[in-house]
């Protein structure tokens, strides 16, 4: 893990902002991915900020977020209903709904900013150098379009190859995703496609220029269990196989185990931890991932039962002062409710934005230890 980019001289301000007068963002500082498969940060999101128009008020959806990708790397984001993750991605690729809007941060890409751009210029990297998999591919196909030639259109557009080549891409990568008999299925449509093999149809798609990066949300998640699994395992050998890098959204800690090397932990509209996969998810350094961990099956080997987080999220228009936590927070001291916990940097590339998160390790120790 690269870890956090910005790091106090004591060691743990991350570029924290937000702190001042407005109270409203917490920590900003880069979460960073390891190096494990790559040499520096394909992406990099420095103290993103998203903001919804909404009859409600402004929705601070996101609120100084920041983390990067290693070349080759996937990056898990996990976190509750309504904490961000989407609304992350869709300020990546640049494809927010219209009442949405990047207030600040830059989303670089190999060092190019692509939060000033015009969609004419993103439309020249959507596609052959960052592409997107949705939750319900049913939504992102074409469904009067063959899935062949939806398949073929990117290489088509961007890569400057002729229609016969384009083709014979498409086939290849409907091969590789594992779609049976590729030349007759190449002519049909969306819908005689089921759920699993529509997925498939959409990473071909996201696959079909080459891209960089593929940004995930909730590709899954619509699935059952045996196909998801499959996917899953069709998104991680891909990883590996082509060195693109991934991030990954998804409610589903395992999925995240499974697939990716590191986690970011959203909360609130910010990122409260991240680190290294196992470490962070058996090991949890922030109340809120603690909590998130026991409430999942498959990840708490202390306790039998699950245990669901009390309370609920947080408004995103009138979030609580001081740590957005602390309402549902067991740990909480009475500088939560004052201080926003910058994300502090931890050894081993960990990080996390909690004032108090030694308590993580007192309450897993005394666990551990119980009878
Ligand atoms: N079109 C919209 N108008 C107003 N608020 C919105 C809109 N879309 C999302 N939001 C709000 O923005 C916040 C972040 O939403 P986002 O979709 O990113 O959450 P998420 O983490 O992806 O949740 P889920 O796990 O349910 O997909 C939420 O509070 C949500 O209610
Ligand atoms: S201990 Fe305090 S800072 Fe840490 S998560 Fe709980 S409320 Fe937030
Ligand atoms: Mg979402």
């Amino acid at each position: 893990m690269t870890g956090p980019a910005a790091t106090g001289p004591d060691g743990t301000g991350m570029g924290s902002t937000g702190t001042g007068s407005t109270g409203s963002t917490g920590s900003t500082g880069t979460a960073g991915t390891a190096g494990t498969a790559g040499t520096g940060p394909m992406l990099e999101v420095r103290d993103l900020h998203v903001q919804i128009a909404s009859r409600r008020g402004l929705v601070r959806a996101v609120d100084g977020v920041s983390f990067e990708v290693v070349k080759g790397d996937a990056l898990g984001i996990v976190g509750e209903s309504g904490s961000g993750k989407s609304m992350t991605l869709r300020a990546i690729l640049g494809v927010l709904p219209p009442e949405a809007r990047v207030t600040s941060g830059q989303v670089l890409l190999d060092g190019q900013d692509l939060v000033p751009l015009r969609q004419t210029d993103l439309n020249r990297i959507r596609g052959p150098r960052m592409s997107m998999i949705f939750q319900e591919p049913m939504s992102a196909l074409n469904p009067v379009m063959r899935v062949g030639p939806q398949i073929a259109e990117g290489p088509l557009i961007h890569l400057g190859i002729g229609r016969a080549k384009a083709a014979e891409r498409a086939l290849d990568l409907m091969r590789r995703v594992g779609i049976p008999d590729p030349e007759r299925r190449y002519r049909a449509y969306p819908h005689e496609f089921s759920g699993g093999m529509r997925q498939r149809v959409m990473i071909a798609i996201a696959l079909a220029c080459e891209p960089e990066i593929i940004l995930c949300d909730e590709p899954t998640t619509a699935l059952d269990v045996t196909i998801q699994d499959q996917i899953l395992r069709l998104l991680a050998g891909l990883c590996r196989e082509t060195g693109v890098s991934l991030v990954f959204v998804t409610h589903d800690l395992p999925v995240v185990a499974q697939v990716c090397q590191q986690v970011a932990v959203m909360y609130g509209g910010q990122l409260v931890e991240s680190g290294p996969v196992h470490e962070v998810l058996h090991d949890p350094r922030h109340p809120y991932t603690l909590g998130l961990v026991r409430s999942a099956p498959d990840f708490d080997n202390v306790r039998e039962s699950l245990v669901p987080i009390p309370g609920s999220p947080p408004s995103l228009v009138s979030p609580p002062e001081g740590c957005r936590f602390h309402p549902r927070c067991k740990f909480a001291e009475e500088d939560c409710l004052v201080t926003v916990p910058p994300l502090k940097l931890l050894p081993g590339g960990r990080a996390t934005a909690c004032l108090h998160h030694e308590r993580c390790i007192e309450a897993l120790e005394a666990e551990r230890a119980a009878p």
